[in-house]
C-alpha cells in the first residue's frame, strides 16, 4: 500500500512552532516513527508552504496512489483549489489536524476540504497522522 501525506504551510516548523498549541516533535523526526512503525506500508511526505504546489502534488500522485493524507494547514480555512482538487482526483483522502480546531477560533471552524474528503480526524496531537493511516488499513 502506498500512502502520500503532504503538510501545509508552517508545518515544516512544527517542534519550533507555537509547542503549546503543536507540541515539541519535528515532523521529519516524527516521520521516521511512522515509517517504523507501519514497516508495510510504503509512507511518503511533502510539504509546501505554497498553495499551488499542494495543488499539483494532489493532482500529480491523486490517481497513483491508495490513499492521501492532508494537513492543509491554514490553507484548509481559505483554499477553494485544495477542495476542488481533492474532488478530481480518485485516491481516497483523510484530512488531520494537531489542534482541535472547533475548540480555537471560529475561522478555523470552516474547512473548504471536509465535504469532499473520506474522513476527518483532529485534535489528537502528532497522532491525528497515526490514527489517519490506520484508517486505511483493514
Ligand atoms: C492546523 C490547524 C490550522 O487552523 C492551522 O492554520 C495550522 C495547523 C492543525 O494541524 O491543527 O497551521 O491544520
Amino acid at each position: 500500500m502506498k500512502l502520500q501525506i503532504i503538510n501545509g504551510p508552517n508545518l515544516n516548523l512544527l517542534g519550533t512552532r507555537e509547542k503549546d498549541i503543536y507540541g515539541d516533535q519535528n515532523f521529519n523526526e516524527y516521520f521516521k516513527k511512522l515509517q517504523l512503525n507501519f514497516k508495510n506500508i510504503e509512507l511518503h511526505y511533502f510539504q509546501s508552504n505554497i498553495e499551488g504546489e499542494l495543488i499539483n502534488k494532489i493532482q500529480d500522485i491523486g490517481f497513483d496512489f491508495d490513499g492521501i493524507i492532508i494537513n492543509a494547514a491554514a490553507y484548509t480555512h481559505t483554499s477553494v483549489g485544495i477542495g476542488d482538487a481533492i474532488r478530481s482526483i480518485s485516491s481516497p483522502v483523510v484530512e488531520v489536524h494537531i489542534s482541535n480546531t472547533y475548540s480555537r477560533e471560529e475561522f478555523r471552524h470552516k474547512s473548504f476540504l471536509s465535504a469532499h474528503v473520506k474522513g476527518v480526524i483532529l485534535g489528537f496531537g502528532l497522532r491525528s497522522y497515526d490514527l489517519a493511516i490506520s484508517s486505511f488499513i483493514d
